[in-house]
């Protein structure tokens, strides 16, 4: 496979520049009115995941958190471990209090696949219950569902017999979504089977920061590969046997070239397709095509990949500035430029980057859901705006002709932001975790998402009396 063949683009034209969309100006943000452009039945919630929010959960993270690297730093930067998180496996009515003082129509959450199967084939049936009762309760509050298979962690026993590195891996998610299927059927408004393929595979396998640790181009490469099969499998189940719809959530990262050098431009073109593309065409392909210039280059036809997306679910978040640096395993570094704005991690605030990216998408055809979305702000006095501005990116997209569903903040409330432990804080609702209660309070973006929630149902129900 050919740079130019695996870009979709004749090689000359990678060095042409790209558009790079400017950010938007505050007397824009201030003057738009999202809620006259978002469709009836618009999707406005919170995410969340179930080793991040719910406590005493056991898996392959609970294990990385217990240990460090060989120079004695702890796998988790701030030294903390997910422990009893936000405890909302103990407190979901809390949680759903909070969606419903949001005024949200919409939750995405994850089940914890080593809940569910604690051992290979052993189902833990008290747990499946309580995910049901948390379906029926979300329903009967008025709030959709939409539940992720796999967000990151894996049960021991998988991880232990290979992870992802495994073909094994393929078959045992199978069969565990097969269980899922038959435990939760239709209750869940939208599956979803994995949570950002691309970020399992860069974190645990390329940059060795998430379990299994390791640094390697090859297995990086294979496990989006592997993942990605796991994917096409369950999407097929989950369609098959529950009739509702299908997706992924991706994790966009724009990547624009640090400089006119053509070979920052390449290297940020390359990077760009594994990082964002890769996920995207399998579903128009039907083939897993991944390179990695010089270490790997994978092209295989999954035929069960083709239309597996019944809706495409994008998480995003930033984007990068990309220099070439032959030194790093993906011969480039990425970074933010000190002019930027940047939230608590450092990652760039770029909301027209988000308008960007629903446009880059609207020709697939499918309904897209904004899976996830948020920023790292420790007093939360700068959500607010962050809401605003990527509200007002939405609202460009469909005025642009965009299908955009639904909106899912990151995230409800605070929890524990993986390899950062808890240091940072993305929650709507701010927890106090010297609290045994785990006290949730409001941020000030509350406020910001009350107020836009009332108006988007005040203007479908305008328009229902119009209809
Ligand atoms: C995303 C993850 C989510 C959370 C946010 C901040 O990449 O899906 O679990 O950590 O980043």
């Amino acid at each position: 496979m050919s740079l130019s063949k695996l870009t979709g683009m004749a090689l000359g034209s990678i060095f042409v520049p790209r558009a790079r969309p400017k950010d938007f100006t505050a007397e824009e943000v201030a003057g738009s009115a999202p809620e006259t452009a978002f469709p009836r039945g618009f999707l406005l919630g919170a995410a969340t995941s179930s080793h991040q929010v719910e406590g005493g959960t056991e898996n392959d993270w609970t294990d990385w958190e217990n240990t460090s690297y060989p120079d004695g730093k702890p796998h988790i930067h701030d030294g903390t471990k997910s422990g009893l998180a936000c405890d909302s496996w103990n407190r979901f009515d809390q949680d759903l209090r909070l969606l419903q003082e949001l005024g949200a129509n919409a939750y995405r959450w994850s089940v914890e696949w080593a809940r569910l199967e604690p051992e290979e084939g052993r189902w833990n049936q008290e747990a499946a219950d309580r995910y049901k009762s948390w379906m029926d309760q979300l329903a009967a509050a008025g709030i959709s569902s939409m539940v992720t298979a796999y967000h990151f962690t894996l049960p021991r026993w998988v991880a232990k017999d290979g992870g992802w590195q495994s073909d094994r891996t393929i078959d045992r998610f199978e069969a565990f979504v097969r269980r899922l299927a038959g435990a939760f059927g239709k209750l869940p408004d939208l599956w979803c089977t994995v949570n950002e393929p691309t970020v399992i595979a860069i974190q645990g396998y390329l940059r060795g920061d998430w379990p299994p640790g390791l640094k390697n181009e090859v297995e990086t490469a294979r496990v989006i590969a592997r993942v990605m099969k796991g994917h096409a499998r369950a999407a097929r189940i989950l369609r098959e046997r529950t009739g509702k719809p299908v997706g992924i959530a991706h994790h966009v990262r724009l990547l624009h070239p640090a400089t006119w050098s053509p070979l920052d431009r390449v290297i940020a073109r390359v990077s760009d397709h594994f990082v964002n593309d890769a996920v995207v065409d399998c579903h128009r392909t039907g083939r897993i095509q991944i390179m990695i210039p010089g270490k790997i280059t994978i092209d295989e036809a999954v035929p069960d990949l083709k239309g597996s997306y019944d809706y495409l679910g994008i998480n995003y978040y930033t984007r990068d500035h990309v220099r070439t640096d032959f030194k790093d395993p993906s011969m480039s570094r990425q970074f933010v430029p000190a002019s930027r704005p940047k939230n608590d991690l450092g990652w760039d605030i770029y909301p027209a980057g988000l308008h960007h990216t629903l446009m880059r998408w609207k020709r697939l055809k499918l309904p897209i859901y904004i899976t996830e979305n948020g920023m790292a702000d420790n007093t939360g006095d700068r959500r607010p705006e962050f809401l605003r501005s990527h509200l007002y990116a939405i609202e460009r997209a469909l005025r642009d002709g965009a299908d955009v569903r639904g909106y899912y903040h990151w995230s409800l409330l605070d929890n524990f932001e993986w390899a950062e432990g808890f240091t940072p804080r993305f929650g709507l609702y701010r927890v106090d975790y010297d609290d045994p209660d785990r006290k949730r309070t409001a941020t000030p973006a509350v406020a910001v998402f009350q107020e836009f929630a009332r108006k988007l149902r005040a203007a479908s129900g305008a328009a229902a009396g119009k209809g």
